[in-house]
């Protein structure tokens, strides 16, 4: 049978995606509450930062040890696979069928041989090359595929990917500068320093959906400020406080950042003073819970924001990587996975698991950070035109060497509006 259907098929256009705002004078110092809550800017952040440029944190390679181990991952609102092919190699795969779109792999982790869509069952390797399309020569001599359909222009694209020390980045972009060179020398030296090139060993990973604004995360970790007056668990038992010694630096024009503290410990200063939540009078009974072994950094802590949404890190003696995938302008989910090195003795390993516990959905210091981040996007989601400022430690976006700062915002907010148009 033929289609003899002759009327014009109704044409689509796409549009260019129009943000209808306009920013406050005051420039960086003010971020509007639209950037939260706009859908419109959400699609276009997906366009601009996730899909665009950027080079995205997608895991670690001890995630997938073997041929054919895969790890399902997202960047921005876009699924990918990343799975060790047969060479041993890690590719980074769209998870999305090449015939209608399905999703080809459901699962967040697991070994597979290939990978078939469960739809129509056409089949990809591990390179994502399409092997197999069921009935491409059709049934009972009738149907199948068209002679010249060529499977090679079929298959699953097949991101840029590059391995660092272990950790596995992609990007959708062929015109990206190289991963060194998108970084930057001081980010570069953050991840080199977390992941020295020994082996890593996988040790777990927590998950959490924040119902707020991805933005909202990134913020929270360029903000060493709240840290000295939210955490009550930090500032009693000395882990982050306003009077250490600290480095804010943003980098990549404003788009990472490193924010690094230097622990000194429980003790009373002029600073605890305008700290409401200092308790002098209590004591931890575990008292290990707060104690690292001395290590590696030295009791330096915190880490590396890598735009857009990864941050390398260390806690105690806890390592991680956090991870953010936005779920549309109201929500973002938070992924930690803890790793240790294959050099760490039983103990080391078990303090690295312990202090995880510092952190996470249930952590003794974050918990307090996703419920604020959930009153802010309450708070502000009624109005849209609301402004709030940003400007703790100065109008600039100078680096500083102190806590009570919100230079790396500022700093984001001026590479952001460059970025989005705004
Ligand atoms: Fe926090």
């Amino acid at each position: 049978m033929s289609c003899n259907h002759t009327e014009q098929a109704p044409r689509v256009v796409e549009a260019p995606i129009v943000i209808n705002r306009r920013w406050p004078e005051e420039g960086f110092t003010r971020i509007p509450a639209w950037v939260y809550t706009d859908p419109a800017v959400y699609k276009k952040e997906m366009d601009v930062f996730f899909a665009g440029d950027t080079w995205n944190y997608v895991g670690l390679e001890c995630e997938v040890p073997e041929v054919g181990s895969f790890k399902r991952q997202w960047i921005g609102d876009r699924p990918v696979v990343m799975v060790r092919n047969e060479d041993g190699e890690i590719n980074v795969i769209e998870n999305r069928c090449a015939h209608k779109g399905a999703q080809i792999c459901w699962e967040n982790t697991g070994k597979v041989t290939d990978f078939t869509c469960p739809y129509h069952q056409w089949n990809y390797d591990l390179n994502g090359n399409l092997q197999g399309v069921p009935f491409r020569r059709g049934a009972l001599g009738k149907g199948g595929m068209p002679k010249d359909f060529d499977p090679k222009k079929w298959g699953i694209k097949r991101l840029r990917t590059v391995n660092r020390g272990g950790s596995i980045w992609a990007t959708f972009s062929e015109t990206a500068p190289s991963f060194e060179e998108y970084c930057g020398p001081d980010v570069l030296a953050e991840i080199d320093h977390m992941l020295p090139g020994k082996k890593l060993t996988l040790l777990g990973y927590s998950r959490q959906l924040i119902p707020s604004n991805w933005k909202m995360y990134l913020e929270n970790l360029k903000d060493p400020y709240h840290a000295t007056l939210l955490h009550t668990f930090y500032i009693t038992f000395g882990l982050w406080r306003a009077d250490s010694k600290s480095e804010c630096i943003p980098t990549g024009g404003g788009a990472h950042s490193v924010m690094v503290s230097h622990n000194e410990g429980k003790k009373k200063t002029e600073a605890t003073a305008e700290m409401e939540r200092f308790r002098d009078d209590l004591r931890i009974l575990d008292a290990e819970t707060v104690t690292p072994r001395k290590e590696f950094n030295r009791g330096r802590v915190g880490g590396a924001w890598i735009f857009p949404a990864a941050q390398f890190g260390i806690q105690a003696n806890s390592l991680k990587t956090r991870h953010v995938i936005p779920r549309g302008p109201n929500a973002h989910e938070l992924v930690f996975t803890y790793y240790g090195y294959e050099d760490d003795d039983e103990e080391m390993t078990r303090l690295r698991l312990k202090h995880a516990n510092l952190l996470g959905p249930a952590g003794f210091v974050s918990m307090d950070d996703s419920e604020m981040l959930k009153q802010v996007q309450t708070g502000i989601s009624g109005y849209p035109e609301s402004v709030s400022v940003v400007e703790m430690g100065g109008r600039d976006t100078e680096p500083a060497d102190y806590m009570v700062s919100e230079v790396l915002i500022r700093a984001f907010y001026k590479y952001y509006r460059e970025a989005m148009g705004l």
